[in-house]
Formats: structure tokens, C-alpha cells, sequence
């Protein structure tokens, strides 16, 4: 396949995966009390924050497809695995509840976020509520053979996300990060949800374990591919396009893949960039434009562009050999190849 022919195969791999699942999202979301419900649904782009009916959408659905497309590349239908792809979701939109508290962030998916609107408070008990919610359709919905490993795989990849989440905040203060403890955080934080939902999927099919742990392990390196991407995009990217402004991450002084690989470069740009971050005033917008600059002068962002493709091949080089890989291999490619 050329790369334009996977990437439209991708995104109508995503489109398809978030039309099946959307009446279970929803009809899950609908079953939270109010005032959460409320919350959850202008999250999720189905409302404004008076509850008045929008489409604004709600996000990707990259985890959701990738828990359909690992039960059909075991050979079910991917309907299966619909109560896995909406668990997943729902616990995505909890990190990211969550997230937005932790980095002070005020846009999402081009809206305000949770916490901006409705406080941190707030914020946090819709998160706790949409994690709760996940385990729920999971347990409702999955054989009672299944549930246990499913609840057991998803409860330990959020544990995992917990651990990347307090690496992630605790390096922005932190003199220096190397890139294994960066792959390590973003292993946590990003990877292991997307190996989850992988696995689940899956689980769902009736795959033997071998199938599941090397379903995970393909998402997880796929985790990476799209993790790196997304720090690319958070300096570089098109905020029309990603949802969230420009350079935040620079001014947090988040040690991104492009920022941990600049600063390794021995270069005088990396020696600017350096100084920037470990003085104490605040980085103003000005400052993160020119840090920017001084990131893609070290090769911050080539090599974070390598990184990510490479991420993104050896996610394609562990799945299982007995699988039908195809929209698998698109959505490898669309995580290292997406400008949303
Ligand atoms: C998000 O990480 C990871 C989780 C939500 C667990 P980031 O903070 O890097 O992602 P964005 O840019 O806010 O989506
Ligand atoms: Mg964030
Ligand atoms: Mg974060």
C-alpha cells in the first residue's frame, strides 16, 4: 500500500470504528447522574456546556479502532469487541479529564476544557465517575470467563498510566531527562492503554494469551509512534487541526521526546535551550516560539520524527504472524503519520 492509500484506509478504519461504537458511548455517558452526565457529554462534543445539542465530535477513537481491528485480525467479527472499545474510551477521556487538571491546560479538541468550565473539583470526580464507567461496561457486557482478565488487564494498564502521569510532571522540575526515562514515562502514560485496548479486543475474539500479550505489545509500541507525534504536534502542529494551542508544553517546561532529544544534541542551540529551562522565571509565549526554533536547530524534531516511524515499524514487526494485519498496519502508520 502507498502511504496516502494507508493513511485514507486509517481514517476510514477510525471513521468506521467510532460509528459502531458511538450508540454504546453514548448510551453509557446517558446512564451517569447529572450533573456528571452533563460534564461527560459537552466532554465528549455532544453538547455545549448548557447542554444544548452539538456535533464537535469526540476525538480520534484510536483506541476503540484498535480494539476492533485486533478482534477481526483474530478472525471474529469486531462487533465483539464493541463493550471493549467503548471501556476503552471511556477510560482515555478519564487520563484526559484528569490530564487537563495536571497540566493546567484550558483547550481541548479546539473547546474548553472540564476543569476550565467546571473546576478542578469537578473535573476529577467525572474522571473517577468515567473510569468507574468503563469497569461497568466491561463487567456488563463480557462473558463472566473474560471479565475477570479484561477488568485485570484494563485496571493494570491505568496503573501503569498513573506511574507515566507522575514521571511526566515530576520531570518538568527535574535538571535532566534521558530519552530511556522519557520512553519509560510515555510507555506509562500512553503506551499502556493502547496495548490494552489491543489486548482487549483481543480478549473479546477468545484469542489464546500468547495472541493477547502480543496484540498489547504491538499497541504499546504504537503508544510510543503516537505519543512522540503528539509532542511533535504540540510544537509544530496546526492548533486548528489538533484542538490544543501551540507550545504549552515548552512553556511548562514538559520534557517532550523533541526537547529530551534536543537538549542531548551537544549543539549551542541545545546549550540556549538548556539555560531556558532550568532558570526559574517563567517561560512567556515569546520565549517558547524561540525555544521552538532552538528545539528543530538540535534536530529535536527529525529525530522525533525518525523515532516515531521507527515505533511505529517495529509495532508492525511484533503482530502476530497468524493475523489479518491490514487496518492493524494503517492505524501503526496513521499514529507516527497524523496531523490531528
Ligand atoms: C496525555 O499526555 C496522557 C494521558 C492523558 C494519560 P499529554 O498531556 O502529553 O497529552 P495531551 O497533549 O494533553 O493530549
Ligand atoms: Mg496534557
Ligand atoms: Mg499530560
Amino acid at each position: 500500500m502507498s502511504e496516502t492509500t494507508t493513511l485514507t484506509h486509517a481514517t476510514a478504519t477510525l471513521a468506521n470504528a467510532r460509528r459502531l461504537c458511538e450508540p454504546a458511548l453514548r448510551a453509557a455517558i446517558e446512564s451517569l447522574p447529572d450533573p456528571l452526565r452533563r460534564m461527560a457529554v459537552y466532554h465528549l462534543g455532544w453538547s455545549d456546556p448548557d447542554g444544548a445539542a452539538v456535533r464537535t465530535g469526540w476525538g480520534k477513537g484510536l483506541r476503540a479502532a484498535l480494539a476492533l481491528a485486533a478482534a477481526s485480525a483474530v478472525g471474529a467479527d469486531p462487533l465483539i469487541a464493541v463493550p471493549a472499545a467503548v471501556a476503552m474510551e471511556l477510560t482515555h477521556n478519564f487520563t484526559l479529564v484528569h490530564d487537563d487538571v495536571m497540566d493546567a491546560d484550558r483547550m481541548r479538541r479546539g473547546r474548553e476544557t472540564v476543569w476550565s468550565l467546571w473546576g478542578a473539583s469537578n473535573a476529577i470526580c467525572l474522571g473517577d465517575a468515567l473510569h468507574a464507567l468503563a469497569i461497568r461496561v466491561l463487567s456488563d457486557a463480557l462473558p463472566g470467563a473474560t471479565v475477570g482478565t479484561a477488568v485485570t488487564l484494563l485496571e493494570s494498564a491505568v496503573v501503569e498510566v498513573c506511574r507515566g502521569q507522575y514521571e511526566d510532571c515530576a520531570f518538568e522540575t527535574r535538571s535532566s531527562v534521558t530519552v530511556e526515562e522519557y520512553l519509560s514515562m510515555a510507555a506509562g502514560k500512553t503506551g499502556a492503554l493502547i496495548g490494552c485496548a489491543c489486548a482487549l479486543g483481543a480478549v473479546c475474539a477468545g484469542a489464546d494469551m500468547a495472541t493477547v500479550e502480543g496484540l498489547d505489545a504491538f499497541g504499546r509500541q504504537i503508544g510510543l509512534a503516537f505519543q512522540i507525534t503528539d509532542d511533535v504536534l504540540g510544537i509544530w502542529g496546526d492548533s486548528g487541526r489538533t484542538g490544543k494551542p501551540v507550545g504549552g508544553d515548552l512553556i511548562r517546561r514538559k520534557r517532550s521526546f523533541p526537547v529530551v532529544a534536543a537538549l542531548m544534541s551537544q549543539t549551542p542551540a541545545a546549550a540556549e535551550l538548556s539555560r531556558l529551562f532550568h532558570s526559574d522565571a517563567p517561560i512567556t509565549a515569546a520565549q517558547a516560539t524561540s525555544a521552538a526554533a532552538l528545539v528543530e536547530t538540535a534536530g529535536g524534531k527529525r529525530r522525533s520524527e525518525q523515532y516515531a516511524d521507527a515505533k511505529a515499524e517495529a509495532a508492525v514487526a511484533v503482530i502476530p504472524r497468524h493475523a489479518k494485519a491490514d487496518d492493524l498496519i494503517s492505524l501503526a502508520y496513521f499514529a507516527s503519520h497524523r496531523n490531528r
